[in-house]
């Protein structure tokens, strides 16, 4: 089933056909949220007509489609971390027949060159580290007295959270809450802050060295799930590996020490996810010409060409602030078709998911690896 909703943003005559990227079936999830009408609105309010617009963290392109169909052809520029940011602003954009001419899509490591000549919308994201890198980038572009229109949940909004954009960025005033929602208007004061670095970490028990980048899962410790993962890695030749969701690349990096010759490929929809997995396949010293590194939804565009033997996944269960398992159901689809006969699909998840029933049915069988009171691993033979 596909769910579509139609979106009549302020200052639109004709509402928007907007899906989330990928298309879920579920009915309570929406491609945008009350926050996004609240920015549409205040813009709205304000009479704004710039230049160009730098729209950063935009879900599935809701905040671009309403721009594009306001304000006609101005430049957009487009700043999402997440791979499905992306395909769902371009198929949302598609979908609603808005020309895609003259916007210009980035990840979130390019925002240090962007944003000096236009007005700026942004969604709070959920992690704080990346917020504050956010904010440090921009720093380094935005003139004295230049706004950033913030849009959040009013009950993400605290003092704390004004103090690190005053730390990072500018005075930063929230509005009136509406509809649960608040706009926090920061003012720029010209000042470059230090870009944040990398968190460096080492892993004692593996010998290894990590890093993350600001939105990396796990950023400085190991989960607890990937640490069951990596006590109970399978044993076979293996010569095409898979690390599916790869965050920091962790599964992948000891996999590769294990079976040396084998080619790993690392698949993460974070682009600051693939970024650290390459730095940390470099730093840990592994050979060049093995570590692949694809910044994907799932495995949807993985080269049909590349037939697994194993396939390693430690799936989300979220999807931004979404608590949904549609992901995870994508990415055992997705391994069961990039796995050769007898390749392995090689999880752990929470006990309380139930993976095992979807495992059972996709693949016919599902055999339980090791378990401790939380998590399970289990896996599945294609
Ligand atoms: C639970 S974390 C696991 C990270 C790492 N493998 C570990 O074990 O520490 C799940 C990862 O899946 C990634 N992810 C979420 N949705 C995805 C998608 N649609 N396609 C690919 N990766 C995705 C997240 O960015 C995150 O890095």
């Amino acid at each position: 089933m596909t769910t579509q909703f139609s979106a009549l943003f302020p200052g639109l005559d004709n509402p928007l056909i907007l899906k989330r990227y990928p298309d879920s079936s579920d009915a309570n999830l929406q491609a945008w949220d009350a926050a996004d009408e609240h920015l549409l609105k205040h813009l709205d309010e304000s009479g704004m007509l710039p230049r160009r617009w730098l729209v950063i963290n935009d879900s599935f392109g809701a905040l671009t489609c309403a721009l594009r169909a306001r304000h006609g052809d101005t430049p957009i520029d487009f700043a999402a971390d997440g791979r499905t940011a992306h395909l769902g602003a371009l198929e949302n954009l598609q979908s609603n027949s808005l020309c895609q001419q003259e916007i210009h899509f980035h990840d979130c490591s390019q925002l240090q060159s962007l944003g000096n000549d236009a007005a700026i919308l942004m969604k709070l994201p959920k992690n704080l580290n990346f917020f504050a890198d956010t904010l440090s980038q921009l720093s380094q572009t935005l003139r004295a007295g230049q706004q950033v229109l913030i849009g959040a949940k009013a009950k993400h909004i605290n003092q704390s959270l004004l103090t690190l954009i005053g730390k990072n960025l500018g005075e930063a005033n929230a509005s009136l809450a509406w509809k649960k929602t608040r706009v926090i208007v920061v003012t720029a004061d010209g000042k470059p802050r230090p870009l944040s670095k990398p968190n460096r970490w080492p892993v004692p028990e593996l010998g290894l060295i990590l890093e993350n980048h600001s939105n990396v899962f796990a950023a400085n410790k190991l989960d607890i799930g990937a640490r069951l993962m990596l006590d109970n890695l399978p044993v076979g030749d293996f010569s095409q590996v898979i690390d599916l969701g790869c965050g920091n690349g962790v599964l992948g990096l000891q996999t590769a020490r294990l079976y040396p010759n084998a080619n790993v490929h690392f698949v993460d929809e974070s682009a600051m996810a693939v970024a650290s997995a390459m730095a940390n396949w470099a730093l840990n010293k592994l050979n060049p010409d093995l570590g692949k590194f694809h910044w994907d939804d799932c495995l949807s565009h993985l080269d049909a060409g590349i037939s697994a033997d194993l396939v390693l996944c430690n799936p989300p269960f979220h999807q931004g602030e979404a608590i949904t398992d549609h992901i995870a159901w994508q990415m055992f689809n997705d391994a069961k078709r990039s796995l050769k006969p007898g390749g392995l699909l090689h999880i752990v998840g929470n006990r309380h998911l139930g993976y095992h029933v979807k495992l059972k049915r996709l693949f016919g069988n599902c055999k339980t690896i090791a378990s401790n009171g939380k998590f399970v691993i289990l896996q599945s033979v294609a």
